[in-house]
């Protein structure tokens, strides 16, 4: 994997993608970008403290990075480096670069995330804000993670065709690996797509079983790893069900193997504590996409 990157930026991949399995555990917290003080990311110090030794990469804002997140932490980070818009927006497809790759790369990225809203108001700008970022990470051999996003309207469009569609267009740009969502069908997404494929995790789903579920199957049908965020720090047990998909990610388990130690290791030591009051509000706002 990776033979036709220089070394600066296999380096850089290597600890995101591992040697040993080509598998990628990365924990997403980058919401706040757009979303503000979502419902379980209301600290990120607080929330990711239990979560950091069970991951390999860690995707957030560069605001995030430096006040929530020590420098000493052994992981790779990958940076959100478009944005520009709002959860008050009409949509959420509004996005421009508002990170350099030099930036990134004085805070140790080891790989920025850029957005692209295929099939909305702004596909053109974002592809371009998405060429851009190539072409300038390419300078310091920055790898991009290309994130396929969907928008307030095309929430529901999460099907074979459009994300196979989508995450080719990011590959052909030249992100170095692709976020989409799983769908059904999604082997012919993998299959389609050129480059390595990780899943966000999306809305927070019922329950545990549903969420070993889906990166379960994901894996199966040619994901090379995870980039989630709400199903694991909005859930009751943040790091038990972290570690359950640590466990198929990493460690070939089933899911009814994942579950079991999930169920092992939900406790009231490990369940989270909720701080602030929670609104229908704040749960609907922060499953609009
Ligand atoms: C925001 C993102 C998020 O990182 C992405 O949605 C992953 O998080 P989740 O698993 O909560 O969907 O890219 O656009």
């Amino acid at each position: 994997m990776f033979d036709h990157v220089g070394w600066g930026k296999k380096n850089r991949l290597r600890k995101i993608v591992q040697q040993e399995d080509n598998r990628v555990l990365m924990l997403a917290i980058d919401h706040g970008y757009f979303m503000g003080p979502t419902h379980g990311m209301e600290k990120p110090r607080v929330a990711i403290h239990e979560l950091l030794p069970h991951i390999d990469s860690l995707m957030l804002s560069p605001g995030i990075l430096k006040t929530d997140v020590d420098p000493d932490q052994d992981l790779a980070f990958v940076l959100r480096a478009s944005g520009g818009n709002s959860v008050l927006d009409p949509d959420i497809d509004d996005e421009e670069l508002i990170l350099s790759a030099k930036e990134a790369v004085r805070l140790n990225a080891s790989a920025i995330a850029i957005s692209v809203y295929i099939g909305t108001e702004h596909q053109h700008q974002t592809l371009l804000t998405l060429a851009e970022a190539i072409n300038e990470a390419a300078e310091y051999d920055l790898p991009v993670l290309g994130v396929t996003a969907v928008g307030k309207k095309l929430k529901d469009k999460k099907e074979k065709r459009y994300l196979a569609l989508a995450s080719r267009i990011v590959a052909e740009y030249g992100a170095d690996i692709v976020k989409t969502y799983y769908c059904d069908g999604f082997s012919e997404v993998v299959a389609k797509c050129p480059v390595p494929i990780v899943i966000a995790g999306g809305p927070k789903l019922e329950t545990y079983e549903d969420v070993l579920n889906l990166t379960y199957k994901a894996l199966q049908e040619g994901a090379v790893g995870v980039d989630m965020g709400r199903n694991i720090w909005q859930s009751e047990h943040p790091a038990a069900i972290l570690q359950g998909v640590k466990a198929i990610v990493h460690g070939g388990a089933s899911v009814a193997e994942a579950l079991e130690l999930v169920g092992t290791l939900a406790n009231a030591s490990t369940a989270r504590q909720e701080e602030f009051e929670v609104t229908q509000e704040d749960i609907e706002i922060s499953s609009l996409h």
